[in-house]
């Protein structure tokens, strides 16, 4: 049993995280197509990633014999300027997701639905993780500086598992 506020909260988090794949999706697929074949990995990974993120929210809301809704997902964006734009963007994201988990923490916590505050722990300290991995590749572009940006993006790809 899960309040009814909690539950709409969880399945907008449904959406959240496919439309996280798709974005990470279209950013790698830029990437491919410009040469760019490192942050095309990370972005790959990042995709598959959020992929599961969704998928562990259907469970989860299954589970709590509900029935998981499967929204539509916006277009996202398919062109960008350079590999910076492309994690400003992400960045950007990852914070509105982790302030999107913090509402449900919140809610969950004021609704005593203590088995969503259980289940979201993971997804705090994973968007400790994600956040921290987008800045870090920050640093290196911002390292790299111009002239390197080829270097920069084949340590990008080499980062273990996008993080
Ligand atoms: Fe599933 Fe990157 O948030």
């Amino acid at each position: 049993m899960v309040s009814k506020k909690v539950l709409k909260l969880l399945n907008e988090q449904v959406a959240l995280e496919g439309e996280s794949s798709q974005i990470y999706l279209a950013m790698a697929t830029w990437a491919d197509v410009n040469g760019f074949r490192g942050t095309a990995a990370f972005m790959y990974r990042q995709a598959e990633e959020e992929r599961g993120h969704m998928q562990k929210f259907i469970k989860f809301i299954n589970d709590l014999t509900e029935h998981a809704e499967i929204g539509g997902i916006k277009e996202p964006k398919a062109d960008y300027k350079d590999i910076e734009e492309v994690f400003r963007a992400a960045l950007e994201h990852e914070e509105l997701i982790t302030a999107a988990i913090a509402k449900i923490f919140t809610t969950a916590r004021e609704n005593n639905d203590y088995a969503v505050t259980s289940f979201l722990k993971w997804f705090i300290d994973e968007q400790v993780e994600e956040e921290a991995a987008v800045k870090r590749v920050l640093d290196i572009i911002r390292m790299a500086g111009k002239v390197s940006i080829y270097l920069a993006d084949k340590e990008i790809g080499a980062l273990h598992g996008g993080k």
